[in-house]
């Protein structure tokens, strides 16, 4: 959703506070503003659009030479992106100001109340009435600290806040409840913020606040206490391995185009203390204390729930266990979870903060179920809250349309297929080192063939660019990867497209087909080539024109034709999957649209 920022140290904080934001950019990018206290009084800047037009209104003012600031960029819930909309907000009489992510669910009934009582709303946000209720709370608790407590706890939703006061120019204090919020630990300065990459430059130190936690900062001290009652907390300071380096472009273009080109390395890493002798090959020391599961239920958004469905496919052939695939959002208000003897659940999320993930998994714990985690950020909710974690060790994932992490994702439902097989004595040896060998020489692979691919998706782009609708078909393990396919080139560049197995064509679908209408197949040399290569031909019996995904060698009826290296099939989607994100990337990037920022999308969804 959003991203806030707040420091205390020794530098000038706006033009830092602006530089993390920069970081953040990709969690929200309608409107942006920054807050200092200058000459003893709040100073607020804000504007609506992107970071750049907030940059060009700061240089039109008189620098700031405050220590102490904090900043905000927004993607909209309550209210249109519009510069009253926009963090941060103030409190009618001008004392504090406060930035949001998240959603407050009361703030109806509290605004009635705060407007009964004389106070005036310039916005549509929840977030201005959080920092009136703060005023409110002040008349009877005059201490920062306790006001801000009580009003937090009159407040019911999800949020991390930032809030600063006149009365205290070089403190700020941070709070979260269901939404991201890390605090930096560094030499002279300390910083907060929604996510890791924003104070990367400055510190490896964090704290991951828990929900129900609030913090008081300046340059030199951090105090972590609970906001039910201000009960101290001893903080846990650990030291992030990951670097900047890993969550800038590195000379791409794009951060999508570079992420794309990273899954080598991440099936590689992925792959790193992963391997054994035993257990099929694999070692899970996470999974080691829990039982193999007698069912599964995977639960997950987007394209982590793409990497599901596709995960389904390995777990029932390798580990035969039972697996269903359920959209989070839905599975979170099902009328009542019911779960077999034995049976868990795995919840996937790249950010480990999607709400809907997040309520699923809170749901299935009330209910009694054991939930695994899958997730890419460390120390995220989805991950504290499993009763195991996995983590995929995919790096900073900063482009907002998902790619290397749906492949780190599949590589480890492959590691966890081959595990739970091996624990229940279904994977052979000869099976084992099959699949491994595979795997193993993916990242190679990989590595040769990005960039020819790339190559390709170039071509078909400028081809293609045209249309406005497109089919993706597959079948099998493939069906997931047309999914997928469908959802990129929808984020990225707002061309309607919709994934289909293709055997499902013929029910209804293929009825909008016509000479303006492509469809993308995946057509691989495997046991359903065959069913695919029918699909198609009834496609172009209807004048559809098709580009087929496919191997060397293949004779497939298609106008355009993308060779990708042979893998054996169940793991071919390794090779599918950058096709499609590529093809998506350059589609997007050629018809001119904001590739790693598209309209609408905010990179980590925390509400509902
Ligand atoms: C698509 C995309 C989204 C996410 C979804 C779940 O490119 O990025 O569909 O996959 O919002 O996010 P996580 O995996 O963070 O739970």
């Amino acid at each position: 959703m959003c991203g806030i920022v707040g420091y205390a140290g020794h530098r000038p904080a706006v033009p830092l506070v602006v530089e993390e934001l920069h970081r953040l950019e990709y969690r929200g990018y309608d409107s942006s503003g920054v807050a200092c206290v200058q000459q003893g009084r709040i100073r607020v800047v804000r504007a609506q659009g992107k970071l750049s037009q907030l940059e060009q209104l700061l240089s039109q003012q008189p620098p700031s030479t405050a220590t102490t600031g904090m900043g905000h960029t927004r993607w909209a819930t309550h209210g249109a992106p519009a510069v009253r909309n926009a963090h941060p907000h103030t409190s009618n009489d001008g004392t504090m100001a406060l930035v949001h992510n998240g959603i407050i669910e009361n703030y109806l009934e509290i605004k009635n109340d705060l407007q009964a009582r004389g106070y005036v709303f310039h916005s549509d946000t929840d977030t201005e009435v959080l920092v009136n209720l703060i005023q409110e709370c002040r008349k009877s608790e005059p201490d920062i600290q306790k006001a801000f407590a009580a009003a937090l706890n009159m407040a019911h939703g999800a949020y991390a806040v930032c809030l600063m006061t006149e009365s205290e120019p070089d403190v700020f204090y941070a709070a979260r409840m269901s939404a991201p919020l890390i605090l930096g630990v560094g030499t002279g300065e300390n910083f907060v913020a929604s996510d890791i990459p924003a104070f990367l430059p400055y510190t490896r130190r964090v704290v991951f606040l828990e929900d129900g936690e609030m913090v008081r900062v300046t340059c030199s001290s951090y105090e972590v206490r609970k906001i039910a009652d201000l009960a101290p907390v001893q903080a846990r300071v650990e030291t992030i391995e990951w670097d900047v380096q890993a969550a800038q472009k590195s000379g791409y273009r794009h951060f999508m185009l570079k992420e794309i080109f990273e899954q080598p390395k991440v099936i590689r890493d992925g792959l790193t203390g992963r391997l054994s002798a035993d257990r099929g090959g694999v070692t899970l020391h996470e999974l080691d204390g829990l039982p193999v599961p007698s069912r599964l239920s995977i639960v997950a958004c987007g394209t982590s729930s793409h990497a599901g469905m596709w995960g389904r496919h390995m777990l029932e052939a390798l580990a035969e266990i039972p697996v269903q695939v359920e959209i989070a959002s839905e599975y979170r208000y099902k009328e009542k979870l019911l779960f077999q003897p034995g049976e868990m659940v795995l919840v996937i999320s790249q950010s480990g903060e999607t709400a809907d993930t997040l309520a699923a998994l809170r749901r299935a714990r009330e209910c009694g179920a054991t939930v695994l985690g899958l997730c890419n950020v460390v120390g995220s909710s989805i991950a504290r809250e499993s009763d195991a974690v996995l983590y995929t060790q995919a790096g900073p994932e900063i482009s907002v349309a998902s790619t290397k992490a749906m492949c780190s994702q599949m590589l480890l439902l492959a590691l966890m297929s081959l595990y739970w097989g091996g624990r229940k004595g279904l994977v052979d040896s000869s099976k084992c080192s099959a699949m491994l060998g595979t795997l193993l020489s993916l990242p190679g692979m990989l590595e040769k063939a990005l960039p020819e691919m790339h190559e390709r998706a170039i071509t078909l782009s400028r081809k293609y660019a045209q249309s406005r609708n497109f089919f993706y078909l597959g079948r099998g393990h493939c069906y997931p990867l047309a999914l997928e396919g469908a959802l990129k080139l929808k984020e990225l560049s707002y061309i309607h497209a919709e994934g289909y197995a293709s055997g499902e064509m013929k029910h209804g679908p293929i009825a909008l087909i016509d000479s303006t209408f492509p469809t993308f197949a995946i057509c691989l040399n495997d046991e359903l080539l065959p069913k695919v290569k029918s699909n198609i031909v009834e496609v172009q019996a209807r004048q559809g024109r098709v580009i087929a995904v496919t191997n060397a060698g293949v004779d497939v009826p298609a106008e355009d034709l993308w060779v990708v290296p042979d893998v054996p099939s169940t793991l071919a989607g390794f090779v599918v999957l950058p096709a499609v994100q590529l093809f998506s990337y350059e589609m997007a990037d050629y018809l001119g649209k904001d590739v790693d920022q598209p309209r609408n999308l905010a990179k980590s969804v925390t509400v509902e």
